[in-house]
């Protein structure tokens, strides 16, 4: 698949006719956000390990490519982009313990190699990962929790230089003004998986992600209680075995799809999901008024003219999660009177809003609040890509809108939705994925 940002690549993007009405169901894909620090977190163990329901995602594959660069022994026995893979990993004693700018450069969540690399090398060199289209990501909260174990850390030339002859377990506070750190949390539970004793993490993230790499760690052989909750007890091993895991479905592209069809149903059932990690979005669902069934692995949600409009915003889980902010933009800007969306985990997390608003939406940013004056037609237009949520959210947009909207520099999408025109189409949607010379 042909990649490239700007530059005079040859890039892709969706071609969207608006207005069909979507019917039918879709199949969820393993989680992106799930799997991403599972597969760092094998740099850990001595003895292979084998992960499954792995998505055929850009963001996977770039981690994929960087463990190979670390020396790791990588096996993917599936064709890339096609699904979910099965992916074998054996971490030999060869371990590189650098990740260059180039490599980090393109995904943030690279950083997650830190914490593993210490914990079974005492060293790693690690690129910061700079800002991106959601706003600055500082890593200040990372490298408290990895020195709060006893790393010597230190910044020098845009390089995070780590050293632990020894990792000791230690309490710690690891929130900050935005409240807790997902991948900061994830890569202190990775490296306190070897530290010697008792490792309690205050402030810990509750996301579904975290309970998913407590089961891994747990698989390799490492005490971790209270994944779930805002602490998290891990005692630490010297030596780690393999373990063969199955990725868990991935709940941002179930929620994506369930807003979808909120939006452009028709009624839509998303399968393989579990709901259990879809309350808030349920609780959203409830105060727009939008018809759906919950089921034990689906969701089936109707489109229907009449909704209500809301004001909500996002917060780390439990609440309403910033990588649906986007997604339920869209979806209010169909809905008539005025609704205010607030974004408190991204601040700056909105540049789908200028792009929306080239589709005919009526959107006004205050600060970290978007107040938006739904019910007005939205007709095509070409509209730029930026992260891989305000992606979706132009995509749902397009499928609504009066005419053509092609979506430009879809290598944004590709990072987090498996194939999502063909999902699309599946359901009726009148959707194709094409070339062109990158603009500039
Ligand atoms: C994870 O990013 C997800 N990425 C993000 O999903 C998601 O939006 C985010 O969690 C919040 O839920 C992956 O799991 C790969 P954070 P992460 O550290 O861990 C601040 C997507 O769409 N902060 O929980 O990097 C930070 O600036 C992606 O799939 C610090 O101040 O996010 C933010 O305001 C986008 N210091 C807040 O905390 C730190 O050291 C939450 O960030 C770290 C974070």
């Amino acid at each position: 698949m042909p990649q490239g940002e700007a530059g005079n690549h040859i890039v892709e993007m969706l071609e969207i006719q608006g207005g069909r009405v979507l019917e039918g169901a879709v199949q969820v894909s393993g989680s992106k956000n799930g799997a991403l620090p599972i597969l760092f977190a094998s740099i850990l163990a001595e003895a292979p390990v084998t992960i499954r329901n792995v998505p055929g995602l850009s963001d996977i594959h770039h981690t994929l490519e960087i463990l190979s660069e670390l020396g790791l022994s990588v096996d993917t026995q599936s064709e890339f982009f096609g699904g979910d893979m099965t992916i074998t990993i054996r971490a030999g004693e060869g371990i590189e313990t650098t990740a260059p700018y180039e490599m980090v450069r393109q995904m943030r969540a690279s950083i997650c190699c830190l914490g593993p690399l210490l914990a079974r090398k005492g060293r790693a060199r690690v690129s910061l990962p700079g800002g991106c289209a959601i706003g600055d990501r500082p890593v200040d909260l990372h490298l408290k929790g990895l020195r709060a174990l006893g790393a010597e850390i230190r910044i020098e030339h845009g390089y995070i230089e780590a050293r632990a002859d020894r990792l000791v377990g230690a309490r710690m506070y690891l929130s900050g003004a935005f409240g807790p750190t997902v991948l900061g949390t994830q890569n202190v539970m990775m490296a306190a998986a070897r530290a010697e004793g008792e490792t309690i993490i205050e402030g810990a993230a509750c996301e579904p992600e975290v309970i998913c790499l407590a089961r891994f760690l747990q698989a390799l052989g490492v005490s971790v209680e209270g994944a779930g909750t805002h602490q998290i007890r891990i005692v630490g091993q010297p030596e780690l075995g393999g373990t063969d895991f199955t990725v868990p479905p991935d709940r941002i592209e179930a929620g994506t799809y369930i807003l979808t069809g909120a939006m452009a149903g028709g009624t839509v059932t998303v399968e393989g999901c579990d709901p259990g990690d879809l309350s808030s979005l349920f609780d959203v669902l409830e105060r727009l008024q939008v018809p759906h069934e919950v089921g034990s692995d689906s969701v089936t949600v109707t489109g229907v003219p009449r909704l209500h409009p809301i004001d909500i915003a996002t917060l780390p889980h439990p609440g309403f999660p910033t990588d649906f902010q986007a997604q339920l933009m869209a979806l209010l800007t169909r809905i008539p009177g005025i609704s205010i969306l607030t974004e408190k985990v991204y601040p700056d997390r909105f540049m789908h809003v200028a792009e929306l608003n080239r589709l005919g939406a009526r959107i006004r940013k205050e600060g970290p609040t978007a107040i938006i004056e739904g019910g007005h037609r939205l007709s095509g237009a070409d509209v730029m890509a930026s992260d891989l949520r305000a992606s979706a959210s132009l995509v749902m947009a397009g499928l609504v809108a009066e005419g053509t909207t092609r979506v430009h520099r879809i290598y944004h999408l590709d990072r987090g939705y498996v194939r999502m025109e063909k999902k699309l189409r599946n359901l009726g949607a009148e959707i194709a994925r094409k070339s062109e010379q990158s603009a500039s």
